[in-house]
């Protein structure tokens, strides 16, 4: 159980409001735009009911996902969960398995947490936090049996490539907290940023696909499309789904 993170009346824009800063450790390179968290008087209302019963805190350092479940259970880290539809419809769909999303964007937390609460979901639990620090300071080693980036900022312009979230010192960097034999599934429906993870991913020791004909992978039954998938269907983008074991 966590205590909500910092929340402060927004005086300034004249409407009803709360700015909520998210979790962060003092970083130059981010793979997102830090913004004033501003979230609605409903979303500060399913922080206060929600937040203590799925959020955990980057500040509180290590879990054990066992005694933050209740129960021992594969578990599923996705990363950048946006406003969680996936995330939720995955947690439904396989309720055997536990699931922990990290986001920075407070508004799609709420929302998360407040269809969580509502459906009285037990295996799903929330970062309000940059990925990287989360990673680094909270998941245990060989912890997460399937981890997901769906859909990451593409960061289109050459001189913004370096914000992207997947680069090999990230992979190598959550490489061990991945089990041996774990998934790294990835997606996106920007090609430039399907090739770039393709050429990470094979470059990455201790990383394998199965599908190394193309290096693509049909989308598995278990990822639902989402909502930029949809959107990127409408602009007529392809998507290119990328799935990696862990094999040392
Ligand atoms: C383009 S959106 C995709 C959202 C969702 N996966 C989907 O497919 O609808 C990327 C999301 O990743 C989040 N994000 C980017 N970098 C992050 C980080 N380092 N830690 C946590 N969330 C991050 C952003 O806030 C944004 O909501």
């Amino acid at each position: 159980m966590s205590e909500l993170p910092e929340l402060t009346p927004d005086v300034e824009s004249g409407e009803e409001g709360f700015l909520i800063k998210p979790e962060f450790k003092p970083k130059s390179i981010r793979s997102f735009v830090i913004r004033a968290g501003r979230i609605t008087v409903g979303q500060k209302n399913a922080f206060d009911s929600w937040w203590p019963v799925f959020g955990l805190s980057l500040f509180k350092g290590p879990i054990d996902p066992e005694q933050v479940f209740g129960r021992k259970a594969p578990l599923v880290l996705e990363i950048g969960f946006g406003m969680g539809d996936s995330l939720l419809e995955m947690a439904r769909n396989e309720p055997d398995k536990n699931f922990i999303g990290i986001e920075v964007h407070p508004p799609g937390v709420g929302r998360l947490i407040n269809v969580a609460g509502q459906e009285k979901l037990t295996n799903l639990r929330v970062y309000m936090a940059d990925a990287m620090d989360v990673l680094e300071d909270c998941i245990p080693d060989a912890a997460i049996d399937r981890l997901q980036l769906y859909f990451p900022d593409p960061w289109h312009k050459k001189k913004h490539h370096k914000r992207r979230i997947l680069q090999s010192a990230f992979v190598q960097k959550l490489r061990p907290k991945i089990a041996p034999g774990g998934i790294f599934h990835m997606a996106t429906d920007w090609q430039a940023y399907a090739e770039h993870m393709l050429e990470v991913m094979n470059a990455a020791p201790g990383f394998a696909t199965e599908f190394s004909e193309t290096g693509y992978a049909p989308r598995p039954d278990y990822r639902p499309i989402t909502k930029f998938e949809k959107r990127g269907e409408r602009l007529g983008h392809g998507v290119w789904d990328l799935l990696f074991k862990k094999t040392s």
